[in-house]
């Protein structure tokens, strides 16, 4: 109900609306709106109000709320059925969860805060107020080999819209940093489910330090970290945000399904700052390879030329960009 209302009070941006008109519309009654309208102003929504004039909107809270989110969402089926949290564990573990209980393709849980949400490699991944934290849940009828694909298809989602929101330095590390110059703004972390040599969901979660303070994080983390707020001096409308992300991930989504998968790999390509760069990559029991990187498969595996000139592919790993 508190969509409705709002939806009749952004019809009527620059006047005031009667409370007896808007709980006509509504069929509730005049107390039934001034109750809604208190939920509203809990949730941070501010209206000029008088006894006279009813209420208009003055302004709407930084939040990511669902019925915003909605509003003006220009997707078919991704974030059409919307999950959100004030606080969570972590977006990834609801949407798995739902995810097994039959959860429809594209549905979006989205939080404010995450108390344990969890990066790649078993980290921890720090989500407090202020960032964009949210999972979406995809069925696509794919062997789980492929499964790779969706998160360097959604690297190039998230790298294409902030560059063209914020028209930053943005570019992707490999496998799936989304980099502003060399700070990390975002993280990808993809968890795929196959049933009989098939992926039965892929739960693919997003981490964008969008408002972050980054002052705030642990030194560890600090140093190689940015936020959108940091970069562009001033907070973005996280709705915004979401909304174009959400438009341009369905349609590279589509993409992908419809088997145009090498044109998202060149647009990968075209995104990275790894191509090119002298990297140290470190895989698991402490082993460390080095060298340029040229190239990366479909499979998302990282091409890297040696010293002695052989190429190695490599799988996985943590990617620094350094110097020769
Ligand atoms: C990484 O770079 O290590 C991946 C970070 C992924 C973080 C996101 S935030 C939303 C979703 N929920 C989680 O617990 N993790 C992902």
């Amino acid at each position: 109900m508190q969509k409705k209302i709002l939806e009749i009070l952004y019809e009527n941006k620059e006047k005031h609306v009667l409370v007896p008109e808007i709980a006509s519309t509504l069929d509730l009654t005049e107390e039934e709106v001034n109750d809604y309208i208190k939920v509203l102003e809990q949730d941070g929504y501010v209206f000029d109000s008088s006894s006279d004039l009813g209420y208009k909107l003055k302004k709407s809270p930084n939040l990511l709320l669902p019925y915003e989110l909605q509003r003006n969402l220009k997707t078919k089926y991704i974030g059409k059925k919307i999950h959100y949290f004030d606080e969570v564990d972590s977006t990834n573990n609801v949407a798995k969860k739902l995810a097994e209980e039959g959860a429809e393709e594209g549905t979006l849980v989205i939080a404010e805060t995450q108390t344990r949400g969890r990066g790649r490699r078993g980290k921890t991944w720090i989500s407090p107020n202020g960032g964009v934290w949210m999972s979406i849940i995809l069925r696509p009828n794919r062997p789980p080999a492929d499964a790779p694909q969706l998160t360097l298809m959604t690297g190039v989602a998230v790298a294409q819209t902030l560059q063209k929101e914020c028209g930053l330095d943005v570019g992707i590390k490999w496998p799936n940093d989304i980099l502003i110059g060399n700070k990390k703004v975002c993280g990808i972390l993809t968890e795929a489910n196959a049933k009989f040599n098939t992926l039965d969901h892929v739960v693919v979660g997003i981490g964008i330090d969008a408002n972050v303070d980054t002052e705030l994080f642990p030194s560890e983390v600090r140093e190689g970290a940015t936020s959108l707020k940091n970069e562009l001096n001033k907070e973005i409308r996280g709705v915004i945000l979401v909304q174009e992300f959400l438009k341009n991930f369905e349609e590279i989504y589509d993409e992908f399904t419809a088997g145009n998968f090498p044109e998202i790999l060149s647009e990968w390509r075209r995104l990275s700052k790894t191509i090119g760069s002298y990297v140290e990559v470190r895989k698991q029991l402490g082993k460390i390879v080095r060298g340029e990187a040229i190239g990366i498969n479909k499979n998302g595996a990282l091409i890297l030329e040696l010293d002695d000139g052989t190429l190695r592919k490599v799988i996985s790993g943590e990617c620094l960009h350094i110097q020769k």
